[in-house]
């Protein structure tokens, strides 16, 4: 099992998926305020999001990034990736967005300038509309952030060819710019930490599923640059391992020779000790010649705390010091047709920018979950699971649980038919977006300010 991120296919088996790629549980009982995507399950994994969690609890600054495409016409997909990133600025996250024009470029085939053009007038516009803080959010372009395609450049010395085919399912015949693209974007979802862009701290990235391979670069590019390794142990303590890597060499007392410089190492593994000692342990064993420091008092509740510190250290040191990003997962609401939603195919889907005459259409001739007949559907009741009136009141315009609640309940049970449920969508769906078009062209005038 393989996923694409650049395949329309959809993904099936969401738990498959979990425990095939590690993957843990969203819980909504354990968020601050979950919204009806946690509630729902419909975000239902995450890696590493107890470390935004935490900095947040403790009153540590963190930040959320996203990044869109700029091709194809943008999507309540989109919309709902924008709502999750309000959600973490409202807890208190600084957001950034990637337009990945350059991403686009080489594997859509549009040229820089129509796709600066396409992304502003498309989705940037539209942004504009959606309640985020234009003060704590910054757009930006791939193409004009060279430090992002500079950190893609450093990050893929962590990673070869076959990690690429094995992640990608690449092969002889795909592009450079295609193999390039991933690492630009594992530079996009790295670079919020550097100094420059506000330091480090957790950064989370909402994805969808399909995108769970950019992650899983990334993170493993990003933990091979740490250059030291936090570690939980056989019993139940810390173990912090250096990690000798070509710029660090020197700091870490290792000599021209590779023979250990003892007096430079033990400088180091003080310099650890006392980091540790700071994040306020005490219990601590070290084996200099090992590189090896082991904490007793230490557990793994403690790790991303000790990460901290350790990045910290490693950055006054002269490393990156970079954390693995965190991420989030949500699942895909199905195209309007019933089969996969694709934005080349206007039919499968609603688009931000369509009409209420549009949507009302759509939605009316959307994949039921009704029976054939009425009788049939008064007697057998209907399949919310499958039908998409249903489904979009679920994922993008019915907020109250108790109501959505009734709304399937009626609809097992035969009280609420096909034409019912549907009408209740396209009211829905039409207050939804009509707002959305005022908010939109009331806030035409924050573009630049997300864009600075
Ligand atoms: N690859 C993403 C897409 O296909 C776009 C993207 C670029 C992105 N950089 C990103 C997404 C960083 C999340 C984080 O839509």
């Amino acid at each position: 099992m393989e996923i694409d991120p650049w395949a329309t296919e959809g993904v099936q088996n969401y738990k498959e998926i979990c425990e095939k790629f590690g993957l843990e549980t969203i819980n909504p009982n354990e968020l601050p305020s979950p919204t009806h995507l946690h509630r729902r399950g419909i975000i239902f994994a995450h890696r590493d999001l107890d470390n935004v969690l935490e900095a947040r609890n403790a009153g540590r600054p963190f930040g959320v990034l996203s990044g869109l495409m700029p091709s194809g016409q943008i999507h309540l997909g989109h919309k709902m990736v924008i709502d999750q990133a309000r959600w973490y600025q409202e807890l208190g996250a600084d957001v950034t967005i990637t337009v990945a024009d350059l991403e686009a470029h080489a594997t859509r085939g549009l040229s820089l300038e129509a796709c600066r053009k396409y992304a502003i007038e498309e989705y940037v516009t539209n942004y504009a509309g959606m309640g985020l803080n234009p003060d704590k959010t910054s757009i930006y372009f791939q193409s004009e952030r060279p430090v992002v395609q500079k950190l893609g450049f450093t990050l893929g010395k962590k990673t070869n060819l076959s990690e690429m085919e094995a992640i990608y399912g690449f092969s002889g015949d795909t592009t450079l710019a295609h193999v390039q693209s991933p690492l630009v974007q594992a530079g996009d979802i790295v670079h919020p930490q550097m100094d420059e862009y506000g330091g480090l701290r957790p950064i989370v990235v909402p994805v969808g599923i399909d995108q769970d391979p950019h992650m899983r670069l990334t993170r493993g590019m990003v933990s091979k640059t740490n250059w030291f390794n936090v570690n939980s142990n056989k019993s139940g303590g810390i173990t912090i391992g250096l990690s000798i890597q070509d710029n660090n060499t020197k700091v870490m007392g290792i000599r021209e020779d590779s023979s250990i410089d003892n007096k430079q190492r033990s400088k180091v593994i003080d310099k650890v000790v006392s980091a540790i000692k700071k994040a306020g342990f005490s219990q601590i064993n070290s084996n200099p010649k090992h590189g090896k420091i082991d904490i007793k008092d230490a557990s793994s509740k403690n790790r991303n705390e000790l990460r901290y510190h350790l990045l910290g250290l490693e950055r006054s040191l002269g490393g990156f010091g970079f954390m693995q990003p965190s991420s989030t997962y949500h699942q895909f609401a199905v195209g309007m047709t019933g089969g996969k939603m694709s934005s080349s195919e206007p039919e499968t889907t609603m688009f931000l920018n369509d009409s209420m005459e549009s949507i009302e259409k759509k939605i009316k001739s959307s994949f039921s979950g009704g029976q054939a007949t009425l009788e049939e559907h008064r007697k057998k009741g209907g399949n919310p699971d499958v039908d998409v009136a249903y489904q979009y009141l679920r994922y993008f315009f019915e907020e109250d649980d108790n109501e959505l609640e009734r709304i399937r309940n009626e609809y097992i049970a035969g009280a609420l038919l096909t034409g019912e449920i549907r009408s209740i969508c396209v009211e829905k769906a039409t207050t939804w977006m009509k707002n959305h078009h005022e908010l939109k062209d009331q806030n035409q005038q924050l573009i630049n300010d997300f864009l600075e």
